[in-house]
């Protein structure tokens, strides 16, 4: 395809329930385990790409600011890998809107990725089926992988490209919401990237860790299928509090809790004492999502907000990733 063409797509964050944390292969972004996850209706990435017949230097605008360094580097090895596909020359121009603080562990780089590869796949002409879609926005980051899907998505981790796909979970019924204690919104300290890999490659506890995870995934996967909230709960946090012993474990230790982390995993305790099920789990950075049922929602996130006195937002399940007309 040549001449100037151009897509845009949405897709929505998504949190990990059982969490990929690990890459076997880097290159091609295989994880050590397979993970599961629930895809956000309030958090959500806008892309457009647009691609030129001139060649050059890819263009990307993420929030209207140009994005330059690592970041950018990682976008334009995305697009050589989409334009190498479609067999197409010329540069691209991106364009991105979060609605979701960007590296902030709220999974940006989930959505972000998601739509980047709808847009770039949709504006190069290649029609691929979910499953490949998942796979292709697997390469700019494994969480990708799962935000092609609504509801919940199941990412097999496999052994190669064509075997490490997302894939969507029957859910029937199971409707919680997730609030998420925004305790600390800025770019976080070490990227999720270079955390992996540092655990992966120095803590003690990561094996043990990801040798745990597809017993945690087996038990989460029936729990969501009976729409379980405290079994899919109970998993939920154990796994994300492993996740974290193990980054704690890192040489040197990566270590993403803030003291309002603390307070607001202190206060998903006290509301189950009280009798509410509210779980928690945390990402690669400060912020808690508790995971709760809808009608819970509100004394949830009250809670959370006296005890870590910072904002909460408020999430249902969201949808698949899909190509929308400009605005
Ligand atoms: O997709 P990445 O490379 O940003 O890694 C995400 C890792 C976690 O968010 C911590 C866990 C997960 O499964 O999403």
């Amino acid at each position: 395809m040549t001449g100037e063409t151009t897509a845009t797509a949405v897709a929505h964050v998504n949190v990990a329930l059982v969490k990929y944390w690990g890459k076997r292969d880097a290159e091609l972004v295989i994880p050590w385990t397979s993970s599961l996850s629930m895809t956000l209706d309030a958090f959500r990435t806008t892309t457009t790409v647009r691609f030129l017949s001139a060649e050059g230097e890819d263009e990307v605008v993420l929030d209207g600011e140009p994005v330059t360094g690592v970041a950018r580097q990682r976008v334009n090895a995305f697009l050589d890998l989409v334009r190498a596909r479609a067999g197409r020359v010329g540069k691209a121009l991106v364009d991105s809107e979060n609605a979701v603080p960007t590296g902030a562990g709220l999974a940006s780089s989930s959505s972000g990725f998601a739509a980047l590869a709808l847009a770039a796949s949709s504006a190069c002409g290649l029609e691929l089926d979910a499953t490949a879609l998942s796979r292709l926005a697997r390469r700019g980051s494994g969480s990708a992988s799962r935000s092609v899907f609504g509801g919940f998505a199941l990412w097999h981790a496999g052994h190669d490209d064509k075997s490490s796909y997302a894939e969507p979970l029957e859910s029937k019924g199971f409707d919680p919401v997730m609030v998420v204690a925004l305790v600390d919104t800025a770019h976080k300290s070490v990227n999720s990237r270079d955390a992996m890999r540092r655990t992966v490659e120095t803590s003690p506890l990561f094996q043990p860790w990801a040798g745990s995870a597809a017993a945690d995934l087996k038990e989460m996967r029936a729990a969501v299928e009976r729409a379980d909230l405290d079994a899919v709960g109970e998993v939920a946090e154990r796994n994300a509090l492993g996740m974290h012993a193990t980054m704690l474990a890192a040489r040197p230790a990566v270590r993403y809790f803030a003291p309002a982390t603390v307070a607001a995993l202190d206060a998903v305790l006290a509301l189950r004492r009280a009798g509410i099920s509210a779980y928690a789990t945390m990402d690669a950075g400060p912020n808690v999502k508790i995971l709760c049922h809808r009608a819970d929602a509100d004394a949830v996130a009250e809670a959370v907000r006296a005890a870590a006195g910072c904002p909460t937002a408020v999430a249902g399940t969201g949808p698949a990733a899909r190509l929308v007309t400009p605005s």
